[in-house]
């Protein structure tokens, strides 16, 4: 599952006891596991090993370059939605060759950036990776194009740049991924992608494009899917598709099968890998042996319990409505309880004996435990971290951690009620360093360039 256990009444991300990196950065802070991220790459590359799919990891899961990099060194692509994303991962310094590019409604400058860096928005910034601007760091490797008129405007700013743009063409397999109504994709209702039934005729029109190179389609569904069979039951109707697409007389030699795998945000809530692989493999088989590559776009499953967030506790207080556990970030750090009624198992980072959790769950069992409101400090009644929560007393300063917290935390955390951002600290067996200082109020309010030099980074 992950690295972050209790030892001695002491919550540890691998080898570190969290507390002391706490008392050192301060709250709140996301801390990342290399351990449990690389487990998990690996053991996702292992279950799709058969297929040799391309891992894109989804940058907007949790985009620090330093978690980029971890990945990419693993062997990943990424997949990004937006300009700012794609320069990211030149930031992060891994090839833009393994970049695929999503995203509903990309602007003709972006393409332009994906396309060739001279367009990049970091060009004139002076800012150089491996001694080298952006000028010369090649085209992305695939767009995943969204709709027909999203062709045309790739297809001009291909023949601008004097390029051939590699897309593949995102389809709506109207399929229900039975996740949150917010994150459901792959619906007819949706916005995302084209109708499957038109695809074969977008390949007709723009098939023989000599700015496109058109070369199969892409899919996401949604996020988090809990089983194989959306995925199935996509791949059935899709492949049906790439069969008349090719009987029409077009080469398809890319399938891109999104994101979407979850996470296991109470112990054993998300199947094995192997067990989405048992069902997704063999669909795919007869596709890698015409020559189709794989492509997988996999972000939650790989860094959500990979992160926790430290939050400290400022007041508890009782009213007729409960006790209140009051926490130094809410929503600001971590919105998905709000945005999504999403489930992060909260416990103290130290605990009294037989207190440790054996298993996250729901309904936590243990002694001493008190039902528990988990708030932060932001000034909406959504702001809450967990309600009526089972959980052992805490008392102002107190140490809380909110698990499953590295996908979609930091990314979507945002400076509402001015709050800064967060910090993100790596660890590494039983070392750690800071890879995102905290934002100074300061920078929140005046910009980086109006507070002079940083502090040095923290390191143990
Ligand atoms: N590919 C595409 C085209 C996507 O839109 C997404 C996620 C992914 C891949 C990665 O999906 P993953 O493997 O991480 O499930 N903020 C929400 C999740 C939104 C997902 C958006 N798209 C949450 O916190 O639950």
């Amino acid at each position: 599952m992950d690295d972050f256990s209790y030892t001695n009444g002491r919550l540890h991300a691998e080898g570190v006891p969290v507390d002391k990196i706490a008392s050192k950065v301060g709250t709140p802070t996301f801390v990342y596991s290399s351990a449990t991220l690389l487990g998990h790459y690996r053991r996702l590359a292992e279950a799709f090993a058969p297929v040799d799919p391309a891992i894109c990891f989804a940058v907007k899961s949790c985009g620090n370059p330093e978690i980029c990099r971890l990945v990419a060194g693993a062997g990943a692509g990424f997949d990004v939605v937006s300009v700012g994303e794609l320069e990211r991962v030149w930031l992060s310094g891994a090839p833009m060759s393994g970049v695929v590019f999503a995203g509903v409604g990309k602007r003709r400058d972006e393409m332009l950036a994906a396309l060739d860096g001279r367009y990049s928005p970091l060009a004139k910034s002076g800012v150089k990776v491996n001694g080298l601007g952006p000028e010369g760091r090649g085209p992305i490797g695939l767009f995943n194009v969204e709709s027909e008129q999203e062709l045309e405007v790739l297809e001009d700013a291909a023949r601008e740049v004097g390029v051939v743009a590699s897309a593949t063409l995102r389809v709506n397999p109207d399929v229900d991924a039975r996740t949150h109504r917010h994150t459901t994709t792959g619906k007819r209702e949706n916005k995302f992608g084209i109708d499957l039934a038109r695809a074969p005729a977008a390949f007709d029109r723009f098939g023989d494009s000599p700015h496109l190179n058109l070369r199969g389609l892409h899919m996401h569904l949604g996020s988090p899917i809990y089983s194989p069979d959306p995925y199935t039951e996509a791949l059935e109707r899709i492949l049906v598709r790439i069969d008349e697409i090719e009987r029409n007389g077009h080469r398809v030699d890319r399938l891109n099968i999104g994101g979407g795998i979850g996470a296991d945000y109470e112990t054993g809530s998300t199947p094995s890998y192997a067990s989405y692989a048992e069902r997704i493999v063999p669909m795919l088989l007869p596709l890698v042996g015409r020559g189709v590559k794989i492509l997988m776009e996999p972000g939650r499953t790989l860094i959500a319990n990979a992160g926790v967030l430290l939050v400290r506790v400022e007041y508890v207080k009782e009213t007729s409505g409960g006790r209140f556990v009051v926490c130094d970030a809410g929503m600001n750090a971590l919105i998905r309880p709000a945005l999504y009624d999403a489930f992060h198992f909260v416990w103290p980072v130290r605990v009294g004996e037989g207190q440790a959790p054996t298993r996250r769950s729901k309904k936590p069992e243990g002694p001493g435990l008190v039902p528990s409101h988990v708030v932060g400090p932001v000034c909406e009644s959504a702001d809450a971290f967990i309600r009526d929560w089972p959980m052992p007393p805490v008392e102002r300063g107190d140490l809380l951690a909110v698990f499953s917290a590295g996908a979609y935390g930091m990314s979507m955390a945002s400076t509402y009620n001015d709050h800064p951002l967060p910090a993100e600290v790596l660890v590494d067996k039983d070392s750690w360093r800071t890879i995102r200082a905290r934002q100074s109020v300061a920078a929140m309010l005046l910009g980086p360039e109006a507070c002079g030099p940083q502090p040095a980074e923290a390191t143990a």
